[in-house]
């Protein structure tokens, strides 16, 4: 007998029971055997990838994660010697395929240049918006003059628009997914940083409306990284304040985010979209 066959005995007796669907007839339980766990669910193999602002910190490790999970890459920054020497890195490391674009993907033209791309490499499978800017001046909303605006809304919400829209389509044929890189500082107010803040409030719910518009074939996801710095060290006041609000304790290093992004990427995520998972060591802000 199974837990649950007293309740729906006892169920079954009570008058008026019968036009309640409340458990299964059958003694059926939901404590089968475990079903098999398939870990190569997470693996990117077959798969083209292309990242933005994977030239350093966390598109850099994510960069080398979805490479060594399997995937080619079309790997975008705009500085092409840094952008290059790392493209060399994980090509060593991963033996996968790596084209890069050196672009601004602010330009027109990013979208049509990143295409070529992929198409030399043939498919595309992941999209995942990383690349940022804070804004070149920090502070009150009020006191943000059009220039930051203009440089922070098109490059963290502009371009990451543009990209869903030119690769709709592709991702549409091979039932891809995206990934928009978030922030807290788009989920609840950081001092000073209104118009990044609002940026990535912005990429948050393109995410949902995309997650939509392009359900069933695609899936659209946000991954919300913390505090992060390429050694894991708060190497500035601002982070060291911080971190007193950070249960873990500590910065992340980039690549503590790789297998949050591997999952959302990966089929382990079949049945996620419209979701954004947080990695940021229990910030609760
Ligand atoms: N680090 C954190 O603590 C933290 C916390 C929360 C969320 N995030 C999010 O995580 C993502 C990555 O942050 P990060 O700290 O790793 O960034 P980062 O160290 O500043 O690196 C940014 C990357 O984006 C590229 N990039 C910047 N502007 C670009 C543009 N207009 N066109 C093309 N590429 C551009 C940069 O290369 P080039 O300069 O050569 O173009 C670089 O590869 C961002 O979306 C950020 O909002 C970061």
């Amino acid at each position: 007998m199974n837990r649950f066959q007293p309740v729906a005995r006892e169920l079954a007796a009570t008058p008026g029971a019968d036009s309640l669907c409340v458990m299964p007839a059958a003694p059926v339980s939901p404590f089968g055997e475990p079903a098999d766990v398939d870990l190569s669910l997470f693996s990117l193999a077959g798969r083209t990838s292309v990242i933005t602002g994977a030239s350093r910190n966390i598109g850099a490790a994510l960069a080398m994660g979805f490479a060594k999970a399997g995937s080619d890459l079309v790997l975008v920054a705009r500085d092409e010697a840094r952008l290059n020497d790392h493209a060399e890195r994980v090509r060593e490391a991963s033996g996968r395929r790596v084209e890069t674009v050196a672009a601004d993907v602010t330009a027109l033209d990013a979208a049509e240049r990143i295409g070529e791309a992929v198409s030399r490499v043939g498919r595309l499978d992941i999209l995942l918006n990383n690349a940022f800017t804070g804004g070149s001046t920090l502070g009150p909303i009020t006191q943000s003059p059009d220039l930051v605006w203009d440089e922070v809304i098109g490059t963290n919400l502009l371009a990451p628009m543009r990209l869903c829209r030119a690769f709709a389509g592709e991702l549409t044929a091979s039932r891809g997914s995206i990934i928009n890189v978030v922030s807290g500082s788009g989920l609840l107010p950081t001092p000073g940083m209104g118009a990044y803040g609002v940026s990535k409030a912005g990429l948050w719910m393109l995410t949902r409306y995309l997650a939509v518009e392009l359900a069933p074939a695609v899936r659209v996801n946000a991954l919300c990284p913390g505090i992060t710095t390429p050694d894991g060290v708060a190497d500035h006041p601002i982070l060291e304040g911080l971190l007193p609000h950070v249960p873990l304790q500590r910065c992340a290093k980039p690549e503590e985010l790789v297998g949050a992004a591997i999952y959302l990427a990966s089929g382990a995520a079949s049945y996620t979209t419209g979701e954004l998972l947080i990695a940021n060591g229990g910030r609760p802000w």
